[in-house]
């Protein structure tokens, strides 16, 4: 009998061939899990106008967690030049789904784990081991956004702030806002998965890294929120850094951080960073967790110019397969695939082209799958 049913949303491009390397392990280390395919991606949006069909949000109350390849996404008037000629006109617009499923599901947490594993050439250091948790739901990219101005905003924004005198003769047409909304529930959840993780796996600290001297209310709700969680987690030190201090701290001293909390945007940009000193897109997994439900994915996108020729790094996605593993609760098979990793990435027999290697994107499952 499966014990889970996770989701299998191999999406487009490389999402396929990364999967098909996900299996290939999920198999050896025999889950008790059955993976129900669920459509997402490119083709359904050029064919039903949806590119996270209905059926697909049915399919996915029904599961654990879902696993994620990849998705081709393109602006809006490029999207909709390739709807089939039915759907043309017809005024449907491209949303990302993988935003759609951070808020359908209020997946409020973006964890980004940037882990060097020994020996691999495009490690920055070999001793790096830091974590970012974003907040996923709310922040500047919580979607909360006009253009043009309407004039109940014009009013609110001229009564709070004189100096919004300068745009009263700017057109309505001619400002874009765009609102960072923090909530004390949202900022709470975030720093609270924060020291979870830290207590759980052993880090020393927590580092909140924002903005509060500049983004007094916003930043200052954050590190508010991380003061106060400290309190109930006496064995983890909380280290307060601005995010911009932060970007440069990661690069000289990232030894000196272990679990890095923040909100949505800061965190999509230090996580890039941290990402590449350990590897790049190669090597950078993701979970989306809520409280009930979760998405794993691979940082990188669909490589549209490696698609289907299986010579993608699969690193990202087996290590994404791993958190995915200690988030059901399956700590030892998650430990013995991160192992498995270590070792075929410090044996550097088996590399896909962007570590130095030759081989596809199956081998370097199969050589992982074989020291399991
Ligand atoms: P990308 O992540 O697909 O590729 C960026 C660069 O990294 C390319 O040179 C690619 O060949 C390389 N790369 C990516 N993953 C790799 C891997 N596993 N092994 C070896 N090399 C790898 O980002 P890009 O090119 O900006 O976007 C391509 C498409 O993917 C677009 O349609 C974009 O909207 C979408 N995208 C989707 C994401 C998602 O599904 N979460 C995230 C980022 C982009
Ligand atoms: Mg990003």
């Amino acid at each position: 009998m499966a014990k889970y049913r996770i989701a299998w949303m191999p999406g487009d491009g490389i999402g396929v061939d990364v999967m098909g390397a996900a299996r290939i392990v999920l198999d050896k280390l025999a889950l008790a899990a059955e993976y129900p395919h669920a459509d997402i991606g490119w083709h359904f949006w050029r064919t039903e106008g949806d590119p996270l069909p209905p059926r697909t949000l049915e399919l996915l109350k029904t599961c654990n967690c879902a696993l994620f390849g990849a998705i081709t996404s393109k602006p809006r008037d490029e999207a909709a030049a390739e709807l089939i000629p039915d759907l043309q006109g017809q005024g449907f617009e491209y949303r990302s789904p993988i935003v759609r499923l951070r808020q359908l599901f209020d997946l409020y947490v973006n964890l980004r784990p940037c882990k060097a594993y020994a020996g691999n050439p495009l490690n920055f250091r070999d001793d790096i081991d830091l974590i970012v948790f974003r907040e996923n739901t709310e922040g500047m990219y919580g979607g909360v956004e006009y253009h043009p101005l309407p004039d109940a905003l014009r009013a609110a924004l001229t009564a709070h702030n004189l100096r919004m005198d300068r745009y009263k003769d700017v057109p309505a047409d001619e400002i874009a806002v765009t609102l960072r909304i923090i909530t004390q529930g949202g900022a709470r959840r975030i720093v609270r998965a924060a020291f979870e993780y830290a207590q759980k796996f052993g880090y020393p600290t927590v580092t909140i890294s924002e903005k509060p001297n500049v983004l007094r209310k916003t930043s200052g709700l954050m590190v508010r929120a991380a003061r106060a969680m400290a309190q109930a987690y006496p064995a983890i030190t909380l280290q307060e850094t601005n995010i911009d201090a932060q970007m440069v701290l990661a690069l000289r001293h990232p030894t000196d951080y272990g679990v890095l909390v923040t909100s949505n945007m800061f965190g999509d940009i230090l996580s890039d960073l941290t990402a590449e000193l350990v590897g790049g897109l190669g090597f950078a997994p993701s979970a989306n967790i809520g409280d009930g439900f979760a998405v794993f994915e691979p940082t990188h996108g669909s490589a549209p110019s490696l698609a289907g020729q299986y010579t993608a790094n699969p690193m990202a996605m087996l290590i994404t397969v791993k958190l995915m593993l200690d988030w059901l609760g399956e700590a030892e098979k998650a430990a013995a695939l991160d192992a498995a990793i270590a070792d075929v990435i410090r044996a550097g027999e088996v590399r896909t082209f962007d570590f130095g290697g030759t081989h596809t994107t199956l081998e370097v499952a199969a050589a992982v799958a074989a020291r399991l």
